[in-house]
C-alpha cells in the first residue's frame, strides 16, 4: 500500500548510514511501487557535490548493498530519478535558503528529516529547521542512536530537538524494533494463549538475551572507543528487547500505550552499583584471534593505541516487578564472536518430580527461542522419546518454526519498515523520550559503578564467546548459556 507522497531530506547523506542502510532500504520500497512518483529523497550535507554525483554516489551504493538478483530491470534508473541532493551546513547557515527553495516547490508533501549524522548536530540542524521555516504540521525527525553517551548529554539532546518540535513529530528510531522477529514477539506473547499464562517467574526460570557480531569495529573505532559495548548495544537494542519480552500487554498498539509498558520495564530494572558490579557484569575485549577461519587482528591493533573501552559486555538483571520477582535476564553482547547472531531464550523450570528413571536423561527444561538473526524464526525445545526399542530415553527435541520456509519471501530490513512508518506517523516502533532517559538512567548507575570500581576489561580471543568470566557469570547460578540442540 503506498505511503503519503513525502520529501525525506536525509542530513549526512554521504555517510556511513546512509549508503550501506537507508538508500537500499527506500530502494526496496521504491522497487516495491510504496513510494509515490511525487515523492523525492533529499540529500543533505556538508560535502560539495552535485545532485549528478550524489545520484551516482546512490547508484553505486544500492549495486553494492542490494544483490543484483533483487533489483528488478529499470528499478534503479527510476529511483534514482527521485534522488535530489543540497549541500547544507547543518550547524552554520550555508545552503539553507537552497534547500528552503526546494522544499516549497512542494509545499504538501509529508517531511521526514532524517538526521544520520554525529548527535552535536541534532539541536543545531533543529533550529536551523525552525529559523527557515521549515517546520509543519506534516514534519517529523528522525533521530539515529545513540542519543547522547549518558542521561546528562540524552537530555540536552532531547531538549534542543524539543524545542522545535513536538513529542509526537520525534521519531527516535532503534533498528532493533524494525526487525520483523521482533515485531513478532509481540505478536507471540499477545496473540496466542499459551505462552501468555506460562510467562511468569513460577514457570520461568530464566530469560537470556545474546546479540553477538562477528565484526570488529570497522572503521568507526573513533566512535567505537568513546563509546563501548554497554553504551553502543545495551543501553538501546538489548534494553529494548528485554523490555518486549518484560513488559505487560499493552492496552492496544498506539504508540503510547506500547510505550507505556515498555517504561514500566525499564524503570523497574534492579539499579546495579559498586557493591554488585563485579558480580553480575563482565566487560570483555578482543584480542587477535580468527573468525570464520579468517585471522583478525586485536581490538588495540585496530585502535592502535591503549584503550579499556569494552567490546563484550554480559549481565545478570533483574526486573523488579510481581511478574518477575526473582527472574534473572541474563544478557551478552560482542564484537568479534564466533558467529552473527540475536536471539532470546526464555527458559522454563525443570518438571517437579520426574517419573522416568535417572538415566533416561530426562529433566532437560523445556525453551522457547526467538531466533532474531539469522535465520528467523521460533523453537521450542521439548522432551520427547528417543525411537527404538532401547527403552524410556529421552532428549529434547524442537517445535521448529523457520520464517524463512513458511513465508518463502524476502524478510525486509528494519529500515525499510522503519522509515514507511515515520513517513505515516506511526510511531509505536520508535523510543520516546522518557523511554530513551530511563534506559540512561540506569546504564548510567553500571558506568558509575565501572567507574567507582576500574577493572581492565577481560580479553578474549577474537572468535570466541567473550571471557570466561561471563560464563562463570551464569554458571555460578547453576545455568548455561544457550548452545543450539
Ligand atoms: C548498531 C551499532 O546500532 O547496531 C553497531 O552501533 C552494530 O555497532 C549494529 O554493529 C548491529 O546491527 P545489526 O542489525 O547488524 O544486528
Amino acid at each position: 500500500i503506498p505511503v503519503a507522497s513525502f520529501d525525506c531530506v536525509v542530513f549526512g547523506a554521504t555517510g556511513d548510514l546512509t549508503t550501506r542502510k537507508l538508500l537500499p532500504a527506500l530502494f526496496y520500497r521504491f522497487q516495491d511501487e510504496q513510494i509515490p512518483e511525487t515523492s523525492r529523497i533529499i540529500g543533505a550535507s556538508r560535502t560539495e557535490i552535485s545532485a549528478e554525483e550524489f545520484r551516482e554516489r546512490a547508484r553505486d551504493a544500492i549495486k553494492r548493498f542490494v544483490p543484483p538478483q533483487d533489483i528488478r530491470e529499470g528499478a534503479l534508473d527510476g529511483f534514482i530519478a527521485h534522488l535530489d541532493y543540497v549541500h547544507v551546513d547543518g550547524a552554520g547557515e550555508e545552503g539553507w535558503s537552497a534547500l528552503a527553495a526546494l522544499l516549497a516547490e512542494r509545499p504538501d508533501q509529508v517531511r521526514p528529516y532524517y538526521l544520520a549524522t554525529s548527535p552535536d548536530l541534532y539541536g543545531p540542524i533543529c533550529r536551523n529547521l525552525a529559523k527557515h521555516g521549515l517546520i509543519g504540521e506534516k514534519s517529523r525527525v528522525v533521530l539515529e542512536k545513540p542519543i547522547g553517551k549518558d542521561l546528562t548529554s540524552a537530555r540536552a539532546i532531547n531538549d534542543a530537538v524539543g524545542e522545535v518540535f513536538p513529542e509526537h513529530q520525534i521519531f527516535r528510531i532503534d533498528h532493533y524494533l524494525g526487525k520483523e522477529t521482533v515485531q513478532n514477539l509481540l505478536a507471540l506473547r499477545f496473540a496466542n494463549t499459551i505462552f501468555e499464562r506460562l510467562w511468569t517467574a513460577d514457570v520461568i526460570d530464566h530469560v537470556q538475551i545474546t546479540v553477538a557480531e562477528t565484526v570488529g569495529v570497522e572503521g568507526r573505532a573513533g566512535y567505537y572507543d568513546r563509546s563501548g559495548a554497554l553504551r553502543d548495544m545495551l543501553q538501546n537494542h538489548l534494553l529494548q528487547l528485554l523490555c518486549l519480552t518484560a513488559m505487560e500487554s499493552p492496552l492496544n498498539l498506539d504508540a503510547n500505550a506500547v510505550r507505556d509498558e515498555k517504561l514500566k520495564v525499564l524503570r523497574a530494572l534492579k539499579p546495579i552499583t559498586a557493591n554488585d558490579v563485579h558480580q553480575v557484569t563482565v566487560r570483555g575485549q578482543y584480542g587477535a584471534g580468527a573468525v570464520n577461519g579468517q585471522p583478525v587482528e586485536g581490538y588495540l591493533k585496530e585502535l592502535d593505541g591503549p584503550s579499556r573501552t569494552e567490546t563484550f559486555v554480559a549481565m545478570k538483571v533483574e526486573v523488579q516487578s510481581w511478574r518477575w520477582a526473582g527472574v534473572p535476564f541474563y544478557l551478552r553482547t560482542g564484537k568479534r564472536m564466533p558467529q552473527k547472531l540475536s536471539e532470546i531464550v526464555v527458559q522454563f523450570r525443570a518438571s517437579p518430580f520426574s517419573i522416568f528413571p535417572e538415566e533416561s536423561f530426562g529433566r532437560e527444561p523445556n525453551r522457547l527461542v526467538i531466533r532474531l538473526q539469522p535465520q528467523e524464526g521460533m523453537k521450542l525445545e521439548v522432551m520427547t522419546k528417543d525411537p527404538g526399542p532401547g527403552g524410556m530415553r529421552l532428549r529434547p527435541t524442537n517445535l521448529d518454526i523457520s520464517f524463512e520456509e513458511t513465508f518463502k519471501q524476502r524478510y525486509p530490513d528494519a529500515y525499510e519498515r522503519l522509515l514507511m512508518d515515520v513517513v505515516r506517523g506511526n510511531a509505536t516502533l520508535f523510543m520516546r523520550r522518557d523511554e530513551v532517559e530511563a534506559a540512561w538512567a540506569w546504564a548510567d548507575g553500571v558506568l558509575k559503578a565501572w567507574a567507582d570500581r576500574p577493572e581492565t576489561p577481560r580479553p578474549y580471543p577474537a572468535g570466541t564467546w567473550g571471557p570466561t568470566a561471563a560464563i562463570a557469570l551464569i554458571e555460578r547460578d547453576g545455568r548455561t548459556w544457550h548452545e543450539e540442540l
